[in-house]
């Protein structure tokens, strides 16, 4: 589970200062997601939980004569954002919770998301809100990830610690939240005319003559090892550190570290 206060924190500190490897991890998912909303109308475009920035960068240079909004709960990351997006005249970025952001300036037509929108507390809430302050017959496009089960660069990091005594809810917020195309229908209050387009790609952790490095410094920041590490007592951080290079070289090949990874891409249309 991942929670408000985590993204404004550490886990949003770990993601600002690691945007370069965060990005590639996505370097096979961005184009398809960008290709989808490539295809939907839109000249005011709001980016939610939009991290350092990528997508709502991508769409500013897409879309020239469209006005583009990132907003996000962590202040680290806007200030990421800030920084690769300074002087851009048609894009900013605003510290904000997506459930209650609004803009009387700035009613969105385009809603978009590059796996941002499954850590909502209330998602029935959130969805409802954002249908609300966007534009009539508003689209929303989103990826998001499919089950652990096909998520290798999860699913292999299972070993590293015992697992808990209490297994969490697969659909509290958290990165497979979203996992389960009923589950979402059920949260979208608001949107209609859902379609979902698996997406399968290659999670890139490291590539070069350093990739296992890469990789290793990635996941000490971020994800379930991560997580596992800042939980571990510091006597089992050593043997945990241990399995996780064991995994980063079972997945090495060719000089690119890389775990499978399976997402949705989910388009919607205000209803
Ligand atoms: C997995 S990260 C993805 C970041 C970015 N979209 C990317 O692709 O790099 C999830 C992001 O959603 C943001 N987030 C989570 N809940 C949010 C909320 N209620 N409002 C705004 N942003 C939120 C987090 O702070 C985090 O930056």
């Amino acid at each position: 589970m991942t929670q408000a206060m985590d993204w404004q924190g550490g886990v949003g500190r770990a993601w600002a200062e690691e945007w370069q490897r965060t990005d590639r991890t996505f370097a096979q998912l961005t184009p398809a997601l960008l290709a989808t909303i490539a295809a939907m109308p839109g000249h005011r475009v709001l980016d939610i939980g939009c991290g350092a920035g990528e997508l709502a960068l991508s769409l500013a240079t897409a879309r020239p004569k469209g006005a583009v909004c990132g907003i996000d709960l962590s202040a680290d990351l806007i200030a990421a954002a800030q920084q690769r997006g300074a002087g851009r005249a048609n894009v900013r970025f605003a510290i904000a919770d997506a459930s209650q952001w609004q803009d009387p300036a700035f009613t969105p037509d385009l809603l978009v998301s590059r796996h941002g929108v499954m850590f909502f507390a209330d998602p029935p809430a959130a969805f409802a809100h954002l249908a609300a302050v966007a534009a009539p017959g508003a689209r929303l496009v989103f990826s998001c990830f499919r089950a652990p089960a096909e998520n290798a660069w999860a699913s292999a990091m299972a070993g590293l610690v015992p697992p808990p005594a209490q297994p969490a809810d697969p659909r509290s917020p958290g990165p497979f939240a979203f996992a389960d195309p009923d589950h979402v229908r059920a949260m979208l209050a608001g949107w209609t005319d859902l379609v979902f387009t698996p997406h399968d790609f290659d999670y890139l952790a490291g590539e070069g003559p350093d990739a296992a490095d890469q990789a290793l410094a990635l996941f000490r920041r971020i994800g379930p090892a991560a997580s596992a590490l800042r939980q571990a007592a510091e006597a089992d951080r050593a043997g945990i550190e241990q399995r996780l290079r064991e995994v980063i070289a079972a997945h090495t090949r060719d000089g690119k570290v890389t775990f499978s990874a399976a997402a949705w891409i989910v388009t919607a249309t205000k209803a």
